[in-house]
């Protein structure tokens, strides 16, 4: 008898305590709240704001990290010449179009779809400076079978990358491969070169890489 009273406060303290747990787990400021929660941090993981800095083994570091120092994104080729006359000249006489993949047809066919779209109205149709932009400029652009007929391959990609006189930089809008395009078809408006002495290339003049 005496162990069955036992039990029975047993069990009335175990529900007691069970009712009293549902009750307190159960708030009613919160409807939402599903209560009880055990090891909060499986459901909510501590996030880390973007421009905050967050701690690992004593380093502080920022949470937006920047790539390691002299990564390139994966089919990203640096362009190694400064935006300098140095850099011109340069590039001038050691740059030459790596496109060879299609025939060279194909490629100033490409490169003219571009020159539609991002040289036309200031180069003018067949490049002789004549583009509706141009009168509008200080000056206009030299034609290209007239003043620049024998301007090297280089020196037209490196004016297209970093842009010259009045004209801008084309790298933000164009990748490398769509400028060499439209280098093969310069050329193509170039005509015929005259033939000239080209002189020794210099290997002094690449500096740092540039990411543009
Ligand atoms: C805003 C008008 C404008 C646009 C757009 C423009 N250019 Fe030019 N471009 C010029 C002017 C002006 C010059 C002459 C710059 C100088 O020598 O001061 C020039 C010069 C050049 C030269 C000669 C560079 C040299 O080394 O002397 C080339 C090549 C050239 N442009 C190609 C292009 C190509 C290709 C495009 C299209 C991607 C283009 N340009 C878009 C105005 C423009």
């Amino acid at each position: 008898m005496r162990n069955k009273s036992t039990l029975n406060l047993i069990l009335t303290a175990a529900l007691t305590g069970l009712i009293a747990i549902s009750l307190s787990s159960c708030g009613k400021k919160d409807e939402n709240s599903p209560g009880v929660e055990f090891m909060p941090d499986m459901y909510r993981s501590e996030a880390l704001k973007y421009y905050y800095t967050h701690t690992v083994d004593g380093d502080t570091l920022q949470n937006a990290m920047l790539p390691v120092k002299g990564s390139v994104a994966r089919g990203y080729m640096p362009y190694l010449y400064d935006n300098t006359s140095e850099g011109y000249e340069a590039a001038g006489l050691n740059l030459k179009n790596p496109l060879k993949a299609k025939s060279r047809e194909t490629y100033e066919k490409e490169g003219e779809e571009l020159y539609g779209k991002f040289c036309v109205h200031c180069h003018g149709a067949s490049g002789g400076g004549d583009g509706k932009v141009a009168a509008k400029l200080p000056g206009p652009p030299p034609a290209y079978n007239g003043a620049l007929k024998n301007l090297p391959e280089g020196k037209i990609f490196h004016t297209i990358t970093y842009g010259k006189g009045s004209m801008g930089s084309h790298a933000s809008q164009l990748t490398q491969e769509e400028r060499w395009k439209l280098v093969y078809y310069v050329q193509k408006l170039q005509g015929p070169k005259d033939t000239v002495k080209v002189a020794a290339a210099p290997t002094t003049t690449l500096t740092e890489k540039k990411k543009i």
